[in-house]
């Protein structure tokens, strides 16, 4: 077996010297959908085989795939779900919640392009997909212990970073924290029970903040109750960890600011926010005018305070850009500032590189030049 160096190495240089894999990664790809599995009333899996044939492309577990769904206004909407398990060759494995209304809003309507692929994609049907992407990946080279935390469906990639972890260093000391509403929104239930059976040294705790403790009283290392850092800090030996968190805004934001506030560093918080796609729509307009240049499509609009980010104002004057998530966690959208000032509108997971933006979060400060 390839050690970790050696299979991270060959990763890397499949990424940066390889014509052929950059473009798997940056074009959409046709999977066909193999099988299909219910993790719980809420979850499915969906395991996926290029249509073509081929292998998938290798990717670092945490990363997502991009999927173009046949859904929306346009009649196609693009979103991001993370593959949850290690690579293997033969097959990606994504896992979607079915989204709801917002449950502080329940006329708003349901997540459409969830609700179609538990809904309407079947087995044997096609879906283009782009990718693997992203950045939330577990950093080899620290030296500190591992605490992975998730809520909910955050556990996806959560638990692809575990089994990556273990693949490579099967006697690593974890600490895993889960969060649940209930038992019956556990999923994965079995796969972590086999990991934990495999590999006594990690340490699992179980969090369910819409039980009771007499609901629980046989599952050891379960509490009813939410998650926080009183109750990591009371399990960890210290808190001197490398975290990894994944889950929805209120408990991301919350544990992130405690953790910040007991000093630990900003390399040792790593994060990917869940948000509901209505979570990131609710800011005032914002009447200030600026000029925009959009310098490759040679088209100069004026800004006017009427759409929600940059993004939504490219596309509706017909300046296609790429997008995700769109909520600021994927980079999808990243586009070059070249000159000119943006504020977000609220904080991304994603962090761009400099001189980008991301156009789904953001508004324009100033004038502006942008490359596309
Ligand atoms: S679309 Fe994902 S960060 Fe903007």
């Amino acid at each position: 077996m390839a050690d970790a160096e050696s299979r991270r190495g060959s990763l890397e240089n499949s990424r940066h010297s390889d014509c052929e894999t950059r473009d798997v990664r940056h074009n959409f790809n046709s999977y066909r959908v193999e099988r299909i599995v219910d993790e719980s009333f809420e979850v499915k899996s969906f395991y996926l085989k290029r249509a073509d044939g081929r292998l998938v492309e290798n990717y670092l577990p945490g990363q997502h795939l991009m999927f173009k769904i046949p859904t929306g206004a346009d009649g196609m909407t693009l979103r991001v779900y993370t593959l949850s398990d290690i690579y293997n060759s033969e097959t990606y494995r994504t896992s979607v919640k079915k989204e709801g209304p917002p449950i502080e809003n329940p006329t708003l309507p349901a997540g459409e392009a969830s609700n179609y692929l538990h809904n309407t994609l079947a087995v044997g049907d096609i879906i283009e997909a782009r990718g693997p992407l992203g950045d939330f990946t577990f950093d080899w080279a620290s030296k500190r212990p591992t605490t992975l935390i998730a809520g909910g469906i955050g556990i996806t990639p959560i638990l692809a970073i575990l089994k990556g972890i273990l693949r490579d260093r099967p006697n690593q000391h974890i600490h895993l924290f889960l969060a649940f509403k209930t038992t019956r929104h556990q999923i994965f239930k079995n796969e972590i029970d086999h990991i934990l059976k495999q590999h006594p040294q990690i340490i699992c705790h179980l969090f369910f903040d819409e039980m009771s403790e007499s609901e629980l009283s046989h599952s050891p290392n379960s509490h009813a109750r939410r998650i926080d850092l009183d109750v990591i800090a009371r399990i960890l030996p210290d808190l001197q960890q490398s975290f990894y968190i994944c889950g929805a805004l209120p408990m991301m934001t919350s544990l992130v600011d405690r953790l910040k506030d007991a000093g630990i560093s900003d390399q040792d918080i790593h994060t990917e926010v869940f948000r509901h796609s209505h979570e990131v729509e609710t800011q005032p307009i914002d009447t200030r005018h600026y000029e925009i240049h959009f310098t490759h499509t040679g088209k100069t609009i004026l800004w006017t305070g009427e759409h929600k980010n940059l993004l939504e104002f490219a596309k509706s004057h017909g300046i296609p850009l790429t997008a995700g998530c769109m909520t600021g966690s994927c980079g999808a959208c990243s586009i070059e500032v070249e000159d000119g000032e943006v504020e977000y509108t609220h904080t991304t997971a994603h962090k761009p590189k400099d001189g980008h933006c991301l156009a789904c979060s953001c508004k324009p400060k100033s004038e502006m030049r942008i490359n596309a």
